[in-house]
């Protein structure tokens, strides 16, 4: 395979930049994602990739469920807070205050809104594994235009 190709034509793909969110008992992490789309209108799914040695991993096989939280296209800071290392589980979200939904997971207060999914299917090969996610609950604090990887200047494809 042309390796340089392959890189090139998979950063086509075009992606948002969402918070995803996950919890077990005390413990809440969450992560920005872009690996992320819909699949399925009704039930209403949506599919995720999740880095297999990243913390979160971990707890989304546990628990079978996250969050995803949709950034306005002004929050990139955001966004960049949510890929950093952090001092411990969390952490992450001194900068960003959250309520937890309907089914428990985090939902940022300052974001266009968040989805909450229980994990239906996934698919474990290479170094994401790919959870389809059942859309379970949905709040939308204030519709907007959402941050989209491809205006950040950032790449995480190829
Ligand atoms: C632009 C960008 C997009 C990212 N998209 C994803 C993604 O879709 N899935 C993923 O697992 N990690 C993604 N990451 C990496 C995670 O945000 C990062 O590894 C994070 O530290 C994982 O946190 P955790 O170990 O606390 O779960 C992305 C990073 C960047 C910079």
């Amino acid at each position: 395979m042309d390796l340089e190709a392959k890189k090139v034509l998979l950063r086509k793909i075009p992606h948002g930049l969402f918070i995803c969110g996950v919890r077990d008992g005390d413990s809440v992490n969450g992560f920005t994602a872009s690996w992320v789309t819909q699949g399925s209108f009704e039930p209403p799914l949506v599919v995720i990739a999740v880095r297999a040695d990243g913390s979160s991993h971990e707890i989304i096989q546990k628990t079978k469920c996250f969050s995803l939280n949709v950034l306005r296209s002004d929050q990139k800071d955001l966004a960049a807070v949510f890929f950093k290392p952090q001092q411990a589980l969390g952490g992450r979200f001194e900068a960003a205050p959250f309520t937890l939904g309907e089914y428990g997971l985090p939902i940022l207060d300052d974001s266009i809104g968040g989805i909450e999914c229980q994990v239906i299917g996934d698919v474990k090969s290479g170094d994401h594994t790919i959870f389809v996610g059942k859309v379970n609950s949905a709040k939308l604090h204030q519709d907007g235009e959402a941050l989209n990887l491809s205006t950040t200047g950032w790449n995480y494809g190829g």
